[in-house]
């Protein structure tokens, strides 16, 4: 993945201010990746062990693990987030929610079949993210670790947002790559930011049969939701309040002139690596 900008940190507890939307809007996860990870962490893992997810937020990945008859400790710092997950995830009583961030979290000796993060592995700690996997998974535990990006099918309306986005001073929107300018290696995510789990999993060197897997998949957003999903983003959370509103509402036009929504392409790409 090309990394072009730092990550501020500072905005990695910004989701809980609009945790109904984000639920709402946001996108989920095809059942083709969760039964990957599930067929990948039965392997050679260890049978009958709960999994870890980190940054579990309102539940968008916890829900189909756990329909499933996944066990799962929950960890979302967020006390927002980890309200409408509890909440989301009444049903399962497999499912613990711990408000923690990974950093703060002490397994207490207690060992993990699987470890997972869905789109919040970028906000963990570099310096100690890998020696904590380690430490909390079981030997042959599995590591799962993906994100969704999106990026969108019609040239004249990427064009079209991109003329907002450059109005208003915004990079790297959700919708600034068009589908055509995505390679189709996974974690290959033009612009956007963070690395690729790949580098830094080698090189603390204790993880084996590291995979990487990409599952494309279009979807149709209407205005309302569009602008619902940009709203629980972090470079719009960052905003001003009134420049938000005036950002949303430019985007809202644009898409309301080209039909009333966004077809856009999900790209679901998963890592994953064994503890040895
Ligand atoms: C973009 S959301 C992803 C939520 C959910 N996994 C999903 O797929 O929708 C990122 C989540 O990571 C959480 N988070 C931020 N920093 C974290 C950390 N250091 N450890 C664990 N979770 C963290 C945030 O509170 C937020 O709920």
């Amino acid at each position: 993945m090309t990394s072009s900008q730092p990550l501020d940190m500072t905005l990695s507890r910004v989701f809980g201010e609009v945790a109904e939307t984000y639920h709402a809007a946001r996108p989920g996860y095809p059942d083709a990746l969760i039964a990957e990870v599930l067929s990948y962490a039965s392997l050679t893992g260890p049978a009958g062990l709960p999994a870890v997810e980190v940054g579990a937020g309102t539940g968008k990945a916890t829900l189909p693990f756990a329909a499933l008859g996944t066990p799962m400790l929950c960890l979302e710092p967020d006390p927002r987030m980890a309200d409408v997950l509890r909440r989301n995830a009444a049903a399962f009583p497999d499912v613990r929610v711990e408000v923690a961030s990974f950093e703060d979290w002490r397994p207490d000796g207690t060992r993990f079949g699987l470890l997972l993060a869905a789109t919040s592995w970028h906000w963990t700690d570099p310096a100690t993210r890998w020696p904590r996997v380690h430490d909390a998974l079981a030997p042959g535990g599995a590591v799962a670790l993906f994100w969704n990006p999106m990026s969108v099918v019609d040239p004249a309306l990427h064009a079209a947002l991109a003329e907002v986005d450059r109005r208003h001073g915004l990079t790297l929107s959700p919708h600034a790559g068009l589908v055509s300018s995505y390679g189709d290696t996974p974690g290959h995510w033009p612009g956007m930011l963070g690395h690729w789990p790949d580098e830094e999993c080698r090189r603390d060197g204790r993880f084996t049969d590291l995979r990487s897997l990409r599952i494309p998949e279009r979807a149709r957003y209407d205005t309302d939701r569009y602008l619902g999903h940009l709203s629980s983003i972090s470079l719009y959370r960052a905003l001003p309040d009134d420049l938000r509103d005036h950002v949303l509402a430019d985007t809202a036009a644009v898409l309301d002139a080209h039909g009333g929504g966004i077809d856009i392409e999900h790209l679901h790409d998963l890592f994953l690596a064994r503890r040895a």
